[in-house]
């Protein structure tokens, strides 16, 4: 694989990369739009490859080194965001070490805010197995007081059912992973927080509350993710200051499989219309 430097420096007008193994990225592309609605962005959906979770730190690299040399070279992007918790925990030091002058912003399991306004001190985190599997997220998890109080719960099969859109499959992963997950309450011992530690269950927020108490918080990772990405464009001097309409062509949608499920999954989790798109390939310079 080539990995030849991009053509030309990316200035502040050029896009953001997000990158997911499938549609789960969408949930931090909301965020990272609502934080930085000026900015235009390039997301790119693995979904050839998806799921990602459940196949190995060597499998998830080699795609993500792919992904990211195609952001760089053809969209010539200012900065990413590995919106994968599985890519991050598997090949962020890669991405960072191959593009060395690229801002990357990687996600983890929000465990730490999870932990901080827990009043149980119990959470459960739902991730997939490479991502609960990884050294970085027994780091993360070791780096709290009480790290047997919080319960990992690898979600096997629900990627792949979000990703196929197969509702049956769904209801019943997200009353299996949840009872799981459980049991759920303010008493000692109960869990009162659940971490979504996949970009791609924020999706199902709706359906997994439906199976806890009501007062149970669930957090995700989207909004420290677009808030470190406004942090990380202002620090290199990359925020697009320029006003436009808030109306104009935002998003550039790109998948390794077929671009019209992926085009159907953002008008569906997103509400994305065919006005907000950019065409999924960079035109041709008229200069
Ligand atoms: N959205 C990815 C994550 O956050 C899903 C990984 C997968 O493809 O299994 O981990």
């Amino acid at each position: 694989m080539s990995l030849a430097a991009r053509p030309q420096p990316p200035a502040s007008a050029s896009p953001v990369g997000v990158f997911d193994s499938g549609v789960g990225g969408l949930s931090v592309l909301g965020a990272l739009r609502a934080e930085l609605p000026r900015e235009r962005f390039v997301y790119f959906a693995d979904t050839a490859h998806a799921p990602y979770g459940e196949r190995g730190d060597a499998y998830v690299t080699e795609h993500s080194r792919r992904v990211v040399d195609t952001l760089v070279r053809e969209h010539g992007i200012k900065a990413l965001v590995v919106a994968c918790n599985t890519a991050t925990t598997a090949a962020i030091h890669v991405m960072r070490a191959e593009n060395p002058e690229l801002p990357i912003v990687g996600l983890e399991p929000a465990i730490k805010p999870a932990v901080a306004g827990s009043a149980t001190g119990h959470v459960s985190v739902l991730a997939t197995r490479g991502t609960l599997a990884s050294a970085k997220y027994a780091a993360l998890r070791h780096t709290f007081p009480h790290p047997e109080r919080i319960r990992s719960v690898p979600c096997d099969g629900l990627v792949a059912a979000i990703e196929r859109l197969d509702e049956l499959a769904i209801d019943q992963l997200c009353a299996h992973y949840m009872a799981l997950a459980g049991p759920f309450g303010g008493d000692a011992g109960e869990t009162d927080t659940v971490v979504l530690g996949c970009t791609h269950y924020p999706l199902l927020q709706d359906r997994l509350r439906r199976h806890a108490p009501s007062a149970v918080r669930f957090l995700d990772s989207g909004v420290p993710v677009a808030l470190q990405t406004r942090r990380l464009l202002a620090a290199a001097g990359l925020l697009q200051e320029r006003a436009r309409p808030l109306d104009d062509a935002w998003v550039a949608l790109r998948s390794s499989g077929d671009a019209a499920v992926l085009q159907s999954a953002a008008a569906r989790w997103l509400g994305l219309r065919p006005s907000d798109l950019l065409p999924d390939r960079p035109q041709a310079s008229t200069a």
